[in-house]
Order: structure tokens, then C-alpha cells, then sequence
């Protein structure tokens, strides 16, 4: 597999499929195709995608280490830097569309609304992330603390899943889901870890 992986078609084309959401997204909204409550489907239309994008990069590591998988690691920075963006687009949407930047509501939500609260968490912690994915940043901070930073990124999926969790009104199961497959992710790197040390 690591053939294809290394393949100088592979970024473009993952590249592409972390697009498509949007593209998908612009088109049905070019043509009317949202339903009526356009702003519910669009909101969950973008949370759902940067849930599954971040979940998706947090899979590169397990997955990585299989025999002939190390390629996978070249994908690793851009499904992470396509959930940032699918979040800002989410968190856009909502502050600029929804509420139309009415501080009051955005107050409110923010003070008593927990599932704001968990969203806005998700959000934030996935901005250092963002903006050490470079090169430049690793070399910088040294790769351990390096790592230690970007396991936030399980932190900010928590954070993600438990935000859907309480939005309370989307059928149940889909976040039990969402947190059953993180929580494999996290029970793999927890076992990994003890692996390791008792090496
Ligand atoms: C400031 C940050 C955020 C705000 C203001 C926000 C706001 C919202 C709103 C208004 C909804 C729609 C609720 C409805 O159905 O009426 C929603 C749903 C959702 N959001 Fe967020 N969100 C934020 C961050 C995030 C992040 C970072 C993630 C993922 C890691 C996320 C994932 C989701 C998911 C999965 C849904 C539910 C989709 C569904 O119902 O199928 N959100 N969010």
C-alpha cells in the first residue's frame, strides 16, 4: 500500500475528498436543495464533518503503524487542518448567519448553554494545533513537546462528541457512535503507551 500512499497523486487526491463535503455542500445550496430550514442543514452538515475529518486524522497514527501503512502518515496534517476548517466554517456559519453577530445571544449561549460551551471548547483547542502544523513549529517546540501539544487533539474530539451529545435533538445513536469509535482510539493509544513503558 505505502506505493500508493507515497504515489504523487495520493495528497492531491485526499486533498480532494476532504473538499467534496464543501463542494457538495455549495452546490446543493446553489440550487436550493437544502430544505427548508437551510441554516439547521448547513450547521449540521458542517459539524458532521469536522467531527468525522478530526476522528479521521486521529485514525492516521493506529493505522500507520500496520505493515506497509507508514505512508499514511502524509495525510495526517491536512484531514487535521480540513477539520479546523470545516469547524471555523461551522462556528462562522452559526456566529455570522444564524445569530448575525448578536453579541447578546452569543453571551447567552455561552453562559448557560452548555452544548455552546462543549462547541466552542472543541473549537479552540484545535487552534494551536493548527497553528503548529508546520514544519517550522516542530523544529521550534522539539518533537516531544511537539507531541505532547498535539494530543489535544483527542481532547477537542471529546469535547466535539459530547457538544453533539447535548445538542439533544439529532437521533441519539449517531454521537453514541461517534464516541464508541473514539473511544477505541483512545482505549489503542492508552494499551500502546503501557506497551511501551513496560518495553
Ligand atoms: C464555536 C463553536 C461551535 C458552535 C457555535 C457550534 C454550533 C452548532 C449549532 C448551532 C449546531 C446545530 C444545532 C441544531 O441542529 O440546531 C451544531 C451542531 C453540531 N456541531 Fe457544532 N458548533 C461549534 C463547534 C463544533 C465543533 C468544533 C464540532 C466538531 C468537533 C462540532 C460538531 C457539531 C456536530 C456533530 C453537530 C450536530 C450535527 C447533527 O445534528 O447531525 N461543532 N453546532
Amino acid at each position: 500500500m505505502n506505493r500508493i500512499w507515497n504515489s504523487r497523486f495520493a495528497k492531491p487526491a485526499v486533498f480532494s475528498l476532504c473538499l467534496l463535503p464543501l463542494l457538495v455542500l455549495a452546490w446543493r445550496w446553489q440550487a436550493n436543495e437544502l430544505g427548508i430550514n437551510r441554516i439547521e442543514t448547513v450547521a449540521r452538515f458542517s459539524g458532521n464533518w469536522t467531527l468525522r475529518l478530526l476522528l479521521a486524522s486521529l485514525c492516521i497514527t493506529p493505522l500507520r503503524r500496520l505493515p506497509g501503512q507508514s505512508g499514511l502518515i502524509r495525510f495526517r496534517r491536512m484531514t487535521g487542518l480540513f477539520a479546523f476548517f470545516y469547524a471555523a466554517l461551522h462556528a462562522l456559519h452559526y456566529y455570522a448567519i444564524d445569530v448575525q453577530w448578536n453579541a447578546e445571544i452569543i453571551w447567552e449561549d455561552l453562559r448557560i448553554r452548555r452544548f455552546f460551551i462543549a462547541g466552542m471548547l472543541s473549537l479552540l483547542l484545535m487552534v494551536p494545533l493548527a497553528a503548529t502544523s508546520f514544519q517550522a513549529a516542530i523544529r521550534w517546540m522539539g518533537g516531544k513537546r511537539w507531541q505532547l501539544l498535539h494530543r489535544l487533539a483527542y481532547l477537542s474530539a471529546v469535547a466535539g462528541v459530547v457538544h453533539f451529545f447535548w445538542q439533544g435533538k439529532a437521533a441519539l445513536w449517531t454521537p453514541i457512535y461517534y464516541g464508541i469509535f473514539l473511544g477505541a482510539l483512545l482505549l489503542y493509544r492508552v494499551g500502546y503507551w503501557g506497551l511501551r513503558r513496560r518495553a
